[in-house]
């Protein structure tokens, strides 16, 4: 079965997908992990990430693996990048690569390739839309800007909102952080390649309110299979 979960970014879709494949028996797949090594491999390689002819060859090119425990640790063209896509620089370059329409197509084309192989929960913009339309179950997960911000600032600061783990915050930081979520939002809703819309037929959920096993549990509640399969992956 496929499970598509689409939503902004810091929307708590990552650690809830995991959780939901971890619960449900099903393999998790971090799509915004591929678009992150491809941009991580152009700047490596010396690709601008703007020249969207050569970054359409690095992502035809690209190999990209998931390994070890619930699929973790990213592997690109057999390098281990799990950390080296989370910095800021990967970060900026990463929407001019996302935003090429030859590198989704080849981004699209593994990911389909993915979920051939079985039961897979996947996660990132264009999932339900356009990766696995006929997907058993999709799910948009949103939150307001200022609770995705604050969850943001606080996991900077080795706590976890979702999981009553409170830090202080620096103010200033986490107005930075809103800033750059708002824009981020623009940008990939209003793009033209596969914008970041809801499918007409996924269960929006507000997460702004919840708590992180709630989302989990009312995700697992919209389908009696992934019930099902929760109920016998816990037996
Ligand atoms: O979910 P994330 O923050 O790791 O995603 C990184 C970038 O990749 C983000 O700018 C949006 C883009 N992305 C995308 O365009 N399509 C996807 N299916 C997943 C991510």
């Amino acid at each position: 079965m496929i499970v598509a979960i689409d939503g902004p970014s810091g929307s708590g879709k990552s650690s809830v997908a995991r959780e939901v494949a971890r619960r449900c028996g099903l393999t998790y797949l971090d799509t915004g992990a591929m678009y992150r090594s491809v941009a991580y491999l152009c700047l490596e390689r010396g690709v601008d990430p703007e020249d969207d002819a050569r970054t359409a060859e690095v992502a035809r090119a690209a190999r990209i693996e998931f390994s070890g425990e619930g699929g973790r640790r990213v592997v690109a063209d057999g390098e281990d990048v799990t950390e080296a896509i989370r910095t800021a620089e990967v970060e900026r370059a990463v929407s001019p690569v996302s935003a090429n329409p030859a590198v989704r197509e080849a981004m699209v084309a593994q990911q389909r390739r993915v979920g051939e192989t079985g039961d897979v929960v996947a996660e990132g913009r264009d999932i339900g839309t356009v990766v696995f339309p006929g997907a058993d179950v999709k799910v948009f997960l949103t939150a307001s800007p200022e609770a995705r911000a604050r969850r943001r600032a606080v996991q900077r600061q080795g706590g976890d909102l979702a999981r009553g783990r409170e830090v202080a915050v620096d103010a200033r930081a986490e107005r930075a952080i809103l800033d750059d979520l708002v824009r981020r939002d623009a940008y990939d809703s209003s793009r033209e390649a596969s914008p970041l819309r809801p499918a007409d037929d996924a269960a929006r959920i507000d997460s702004s309110e919840m708590g992180f096993d709630e989302v989990v549990d009312a995700i697992v509640a919209l389908s009696p299979e992934l019930a099902a399969r929760a109920g016998e992956a816990r037996a």
